[in-house]
């Protein structure tokens, strides 16, 4: 049975990626993910305003002395295992190439044009194999149109495939105006991957402080229906590789992505919640269903129930809409 698939170029032993995550900082960890059976990692990101941040800093220390170092920006989370800075990063990433036998993808994450969007060639130096830009922003600022916030991370996507030789997936919001045109753009700068999709976390508010709280949830199974959705409405349309994110938990959560066109699943949540061990269980999952259902390689599964290869593509459209209220039996 072949669970081989091809991903931005790179041939993957089976469709099951760790995405970005904090295990991705200690060396250890890639070694175990390597060994319990995924076939690439993302690594966690390298964040636009940790590479500005750092400028900045050699800016103050350069003008005004060493002193001015004890205003370190709050919003840098303290890094508690990898240290914060960017070299520090990039030499982590060489050695994660280096060491671990599988493909590592590093991770830029930021969303307005900078310098930082140089980095791409200072981590394609790293010997890791792909890059994905994370494009993570909430546009809150009611005068400025959906149109000029597009070409905005248009323009990132274009500098950053432009600075780099290595193979570039996006990994872009949910939360647009139109995603399958907007995919297209991306795609046209330069991108050769989609992942479907940001998790955006929504702050909480402490009733006790009166305070904006950030609140990380770990996903579920049920948040797989969103990417699953558009991964079957934009694979066949869109010439890029699709990797599915958020909700991925299981053997039938991957298979589900893969029929709907992905290329590969990746994983985060469920390591975090259950450990290393759920990945040999999913993947086994994969190659009982794929037996049973007569199914030889994981190419021929992909895509198979994608929008223009359903009976009625309506049921991943708005025809679909008033059959699930329908639905509903109490
Ligand atoms: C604690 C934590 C840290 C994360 N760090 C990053 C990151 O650095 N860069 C990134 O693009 N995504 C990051 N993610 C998002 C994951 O890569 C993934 O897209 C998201 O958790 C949805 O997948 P899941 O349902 O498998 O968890 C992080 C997620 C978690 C839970």
């Amino acid at each position: 049975m072949n669970l081989g698939t091809n991903y931005l170029g790179l041939e993957l032993k089976n469709p099951l990626v760790h995405s970005a995550s904090p295990l991705t900082k200690k060396l250890s960890n890639l070694h175990r993910l390597e060994k319990a059976g995924v076939s690439a990692i993302v690594m966690h990101s390298l964040f636009e305003e940790q590479i500005e941040e750092e400028g900045m800093m050699l800016d103050r220390i350069l003008s005004e002395g060493a002193d001015s170092f004890g205003e370190a920006s709050s919003f840098i989370p303290d890094y508690n295992v990898v240290p914060v800075g960017a070299d520090d990063h990039l030499a982590h990433l060489s050695r994660a190439a280096s060491e671990i036998g599988i493909p590592i993808i590093a991770s830029l994450n930021g969303s307005s044009l900078g310098g930082w969007v140089d980095y791409a060639a200072r981590i394609e130096a790293t010997g890791v194999a792909a890059l994905e830009l994370n494009l993570y922003n909430v546009p809150s600022d009611p005068d400025v149109p959906a149109s000029e916030i597009e070409a905005g991370y248009i323009d990132v996507v274009r500098a950053v495939c432009s600075s780099t030789s290595l193979p570039v997936a996006v990994k872009i919001s949910p939360f647009l105006t139109a995603p399958a045109h907007f995919a297209r753009q991306v795609v046209s700068a330069g991108a050769k991957g989609l992942v479907l999709f940001n998790r955006f976390y929504q702050p909480d508010i402490d009733l006790e402080t009166l305070e904006v709280v950030p609140n990380l949830k770990l996903s579920h199974s049920d948040e797989l229906r969103l990417p699953l959705r558009w991964t079957a409405l934009l694979s066949g349309r869109i010439p890029a590789d699709i990797a599915v994110t958020g909700g991925v938990h299981t053997g039938d959560d991957l298979i589900k992505s893969m029929l709907c066109g992905a290329k590969v699943g990746m994983m985060t949540s469920a390591v975090l919640a259950h450990g290393f061990d759920c990945i040999p269980t999913v993947l086994e999952r994969l190659r009982h269903w794929m037996a049973e259902n007569d199914y030889s390689s994981v190419e021929e599964m992909c895509g198979a129930m994608r929008s223009d290869h359903v009976g009625d593509p309506s049921a991943y459209e708005r025809a679909n809409y008033m059959k699930v209220l329908g639905s509903y039996s109490g």
